[in-house]
Formats: structure tokens, C-alpha cells, sequence
């Protein structure tokens, strides 16, 4: 078998963690016997450097000719200044390669591995157990509504057509249904049109899915129900940037947000992206302190659902479990493991 990925490192820390994640890809290719091919493209700020544009066209024919794509993280605050003078920033070639390849649903799995129960900023008593699956809306609301920009007034706007909330709820009931059967959307239906069209949609094709049991909770509640009984949720489904802001406060609740992975996937024959959920963290590119394990995990869920290769999936995820058990702390956990140190530990667990 061969797989092929292309690979987006993008700026501040993105090269760094995504390089781990090729090292750890590489080993487990080989174990299973699969050639891996890997090319990188140039990506965000990086891109914007070299082509003047964060996504350019090459970049995106690569993407879509891969199995899957394998990304770091986009921006920074240099980009800050010719952005307001009215160049592109990296983040617009983010958002154009999610809309650009359909990528309409963004699972963020945060697990608490057992032995980070500790780890957590909650009290052991409250975190343990957390296994929540975020599905986030990613092509639709706010990020990609009418928007114009003044000095005086400003406007985003939140649109969502029922086709667009129908596909991403079958996404999450699917995957409630494969897990503990529950479901939980959520939105802010008290004010939002968006939302009472969102909650209505999940209702409908709630028929279709009799043994989930489905729930809907308004926002501003979720941000509090998730530090004071994470462990009571299974599958989240939400709007794009309800999701964005609670799979970030997820990712602390399980640990970190160095750990957390990602995979964004549109219709059955698009190649997925794979990236952690953080960005380039430039206040430590550089120093080789980054946590390289929600990268390494992307490339898990790569492997899985880019090329249905469960067995070398798990063994990453075994391996990230080993050596967090065997005491491995990075630099977000406290610790003092830098990306090399995690990287040569999980090689050598797997
Ligand atoms: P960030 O996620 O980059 O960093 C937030 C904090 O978490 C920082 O203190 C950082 O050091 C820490 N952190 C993040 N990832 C880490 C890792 N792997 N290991 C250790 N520590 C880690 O968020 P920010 O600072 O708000 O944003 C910085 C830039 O990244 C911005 O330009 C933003 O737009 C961009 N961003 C990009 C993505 C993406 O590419 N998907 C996601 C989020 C933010
Ligand atoms: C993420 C990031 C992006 C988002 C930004 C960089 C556009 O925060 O991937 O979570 O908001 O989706
Ligand atoms: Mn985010």
C-alpha cells in the first residue's frame, strides 16, 4: 500500500510539530509495511512571504491530489501591520483551503488520558472520565458571512442554510451512535436566528437517529457545564465559532492545548486536513519547547480516516499514552520535555 500526504508546516511553531509528526509517521508506515510519500507546500505566512498570497494555487492542487493533508499552524503577529495597510493574512488561507475542499466538519476529540487526571486544572474528582467529541461546524456562520469593515462600524453576520446544518448533524449523530449515544447541541437559540433554524434542523434529523438521545444547551451554559461536569458529555455539535472557543477550553480541561488534534473532513472522496487545534504560539517558536503531541495525534487520525489504517492509528495513540504514563511532561503539562525530547520518546515507544 502507499499513502500519500502533503504537508502544510505554516509558521511560528507549525514547522517544528508537523516535522515531529513526519518522523512518527515515517516509523509507523514502515512498521506496517506502506510507503509513505510527503512533500511540503508553502503555506499561511510563509506562503505570503515567498508568493505574496497564504494559499497559493499550487499549494491547494497539491492538497487535493493527496490522500490527506497534514498541517501545523498559520500566523503571527508580524503579518499584523501590512494586514491593516490591506495585505492577506495567513489565517484567510486556512479559512479559503476549509472552504476550498468542503471540509464542512471538524472533529476535536479531548480525551483525558488517565494518567494526566492530575494534570488538569479541575479536581480530579471532576475531570475524570472526559471523553467528549467536539463536531464543529466549519464552513459555514460567522467566519464566512457578509462582512464589511469601516473605521467607523464594522459588520459579520452568522448564516446558515438547512442543508449546511443537516450534514454536519449527520456527522455527529453518526459518530454518537458509533460512541455512548448521546448528543449535545449546542447553540444560542434564545436570541440567534441562526440558532432556532440550527436547533430545528438537529431536531429533524434526530428522527433518523432514535437511539441517540439528543440534548440542547445554550452556550454561555456550556462554558460552565464543561469545567464543573465534563465527564457527563459525549458528542458536542455546534457552529463554527461556538466550536472554535469550546474546543480550546476542552483542550485545558483534558490537560493542555498542546495536545489536542483535529480532523477536518468534507464529502467522502475529498482528502481531510489533520492539524492540532492551537496556532503557531510565537511566544515560544523558536525555543524548542513545543508539545508536538496534538500533531502527532493528527497524523493518527490521518491514518484513520485519510487511509483506514486503524491498527498504526492506535499504536500512536498507545505510544503518546506510554510515555505520558511513563512520566514525560512537556512544557504546557509543566514539564521540561522539549519537541525533540516527546518526538524521540514516542519513536522509541512505538
Ligand atoms: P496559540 O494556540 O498559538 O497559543 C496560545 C498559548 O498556548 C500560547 O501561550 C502558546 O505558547 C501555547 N501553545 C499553543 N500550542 C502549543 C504547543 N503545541 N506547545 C506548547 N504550548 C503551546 O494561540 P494565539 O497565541 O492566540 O495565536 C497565535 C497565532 O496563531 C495567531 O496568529 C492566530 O491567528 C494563529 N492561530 C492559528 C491556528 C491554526 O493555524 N489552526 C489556530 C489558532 C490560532
Ligand atoms: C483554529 C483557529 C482558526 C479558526 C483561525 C486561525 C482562523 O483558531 O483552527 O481553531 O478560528 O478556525
Ligand atoms: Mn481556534
Amino acid at each position: 500500500m502507499s499513502l500519500s500526504v502533503c504537508i502544510l508546516p505554516g509558521d511560528g511553531i507549525g514547522p517544528e510539530v508537523t516535522a515531529s509528526a513526519v518522523r512518527v509517521l515515517q516509523q509507523v508506515c514502515e512498521n506496517a509495511g506502506t510507503s509513505l510519500e510527503t512533500a511540503s507546500q508553502p503555506f499561511g505566512g510563509a506562503a505570503i512571504d515567498t508568493t505574496g498570497e497564504p494559499l497559493p494555487p499550487a499549494t491547494l492542487e497539491a492538497c487535493k491530489a493527496a490522500d490527506g493533508v497534514l498541517l501545523g499552524a498559520v500566523g503571527g503577529p508580524q503579518y499584523d501591520a501590512a494586514a491593516r495597510a490591506g495585505a492577506p493574512r495567513p489565517e484567510q488561507g486556512l479559512l479559503a483551503l476549509r472552504q476550498e475542499m468542503g471540509l464542512f466538519a471538524n472533529l476535536r476529540p479531548s480525551r483525558l488520558f488517565p494518567t494526566l487526571e492530575g494534570a488538569s486544572p479541575l479536581r480530579e474528582k471532576i475531570v475524570r472520565g472526559t471523553d467528549i467529541l467536539v463536531v464543529r461546524e466549519l464552513t459555514g456562520g460567522l467566519y464566512f458571512g457578509d462582512r464589511r469593515e469601516g473605521d467607523e462600524e464594522a459588520l459579520d453576520t452568522l448564516p446558515y442554510s438547512r442543508a449546511e446544518i443537516e450534514r454536519v448533524a449527520w456527522t455527529a449523530f453518526e459518530a454518537a451512535r458509533g460512541r455512548r449515544g448521546k448528543l449535545c447541541s449546542v447553540d444560542k437559540a434564545n436570541v440567534l436566528a441562526s440558532s432556532r433554524l440550527w436547533r430545528k434542523v438537529i431536531d429533524d434529523v434526530s428522527a433518523d437517529f432514535p437511539e441517540v438521545e439528543v440534548k440542547h444547551v445554550l452556550v454561555d451554559a456550556m462554558a460552565m457545564h464543561l469545567v464543573t461536569r465534563p465527564s457527563s458529555f459525549d458528542v458536542v455539535v455546534t457552529e463554527n465559532l461556538f466550536g472554535d472557543i469550546l474546543s480550546d477550553e476542552l483542550s485545558a480541561v483534558v490537560g493542555s492545548i498542546g495536545l489536542a488534534p483535529s480532523a477536518s473532513l468534507g464529502a467522502p472522496d475529498t482528502p481531510g486536513v489533520f492539524e492540532p487545534i492551537h496556532g503557531s504560539a510565537p511566544d515560544i517558536a523558536g525555543t524548542g519547547k513545543a508539545n508536538p503531541i496534538g500533531t502527532i495525534l493528527s497524523a493518527a487520525m490521518l491514518l484513520r480516516f485519510a487511509a483506514g489504517m486503524e491498527d498504526a492509528a492506535k499504536s500512536i495513540e498507545d505510544a503518546v499514552e506510554t510515555v505520558l504514563r511513563e512520566g514525560l511532561r512537556p512544557f504546557d503539562l509543566g514539564g521540561t520535555a522539549g519537541t525533540e525530547d516527546v518526538t524521540a520518546a514516542i519513536l522509541k515507544a512505538l
